[in-house]
């Protein structure tokens, strides 16, 4: 396309984008921090969607919407994706990343505590993506600091971010969330990505299959809450309902949350999506996994039409675009 024409379409996407922002609707986004994906409506989970697919075409060129804006991440724990996706989404929308990722080089490693941190970066940052081994640290974050604050994964309770990715996958691929079957299946018990698409699914009228080992299973105040508004159904294998599902969510075991490593070790290799066992799959059936993957899905798999966790990966981008810029762009 040419870059004329690429700038023309980016900004007619804009002056919808405000359009609607002067309905009312994205002022509801502005200097808010996400902690959870409860946080937000479905209204709400569907206006991000629509401004991730925006995203897309801004992406190609760049932008200069939050020029003077810096995103700090502060992550407390090991990340690839998620803070490289942030940091590139900051930049392609004009702004700019300082932080750390890991502990080792900052004065948490002296024992500074968590909060006089969180008070320290608020003063250098208009927005902070936060990750940390201990549940419960966004909400602590959020309470001390005067800037947004975004949870990008805390210990096993949520990382409403990917689950936006997750569900922007979803529609991406099969051009509807709505009347889909879904299954998840790996660690549903220590697996925060886990927690915050159930419940995001919830908002859709899914039909949800949940896969696990018994000592794996997501935990019961989850289940209650999702199985309030849509049908769920817990399995030990994948077999039986592979033939009619369209998406399968695919987790590793997150080992780093085990209290007793030999539990982990009787556990590991419990499941692994391989061809054979796709044989029966629906032609149409996709493959999506937050990542990072260990052995649960055969390399094999990677050529096949159902993978698409590296277009996943891939719309990170986009969804934590639309999220910086619906959170930081004042001009809106
Ligand atoms: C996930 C996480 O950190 O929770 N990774 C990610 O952000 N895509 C999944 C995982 O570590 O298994």
């Amino acid at each position: 396309m040419q870059k004329s024409v690429v700038w023309k379409q980016k900004s007619n996407i804009y002056s919808n984008i405000k359009i609607i922002a002067k309905q009312g609707m994205a002022m509801q986004f502005a200097n808010r921090s996400i902690i959870s994906i409860q946080d937000f409506t479905k209204e709400e989970i569907n206006y991000i969607l629509k401004t991730s697919q925006a995203m897309e075409l801004v992406a190609k060129t760049g932008t200069n919407t939050l020029k003077g804006k810096i995103l700090a991440t502060l992550f407390f724990e090991p990340s690839t994706r998620t803070r490289l996706s942030f940091e590139a989404a900051m930049q392609k929308l004009g702004g700019t990343t300082i932080g750390f990722n890991d502990v080792e080089t900052s004065s948490a490693k002296k024992g500074e505590n968590f909060v006089d941190t969180i008070r320290t970066v608020e003063n250098y940052a208009d927005i902070i993506a936060l990750r940390h081994n201990l549940e419960g640290a966004a909400v602590v974050a959020k309470e001390y600091s005067k800037v947004p604050i975004i949870n990008s994964g805390t210990g096993a309770q949520e990382h409403p971010t990917q689950a936006l990715i997750d569900l922007y996958t979803i529609q991406k691929e099969k051009h509807q969330i709505d009347n889909l079957k879904i299954a998840i299946i790996g660690d549903l018990r220590y697996g925060r990505t886990v927690h915050s698409l159930a419940r995001a699914l919830a908002n859709y009228n899914v039909e949800l299959f949940l896969i696990s080992p018994d000592a794996l299973r997501i935990q019961k105040n989850i289940l209650k809450e999702i199985k309030n508004k849509i049908s769920v159904t817990e399995k030990q294998n994948v077999e039986d309902i592979l033939p009619k599902i369209d998406v399968l969510y695919v987790t590793r075991i997150q080992r780093e949350r085990f209290p007793d490593p030999t539990e982990y070790a009787k556990l590991k290799g419990a499941y692994r999506i391989d061809q054979k066992i796709l044989k029966t799959a629906k032609k149409d059936l996709i493959i999506l996994h937050p990542l990072p993957r260990i052995d649960e899905i055969a390399s094999e798999i990677d050529q096949t039409p159902h993978a698409r966790y590296f277009q996943q990966v891939g719309n990170g981008l986009f969804v934590r675009m639309a999220i910086l810029s619906l959170i930081l762009d004042t001009t809106k």
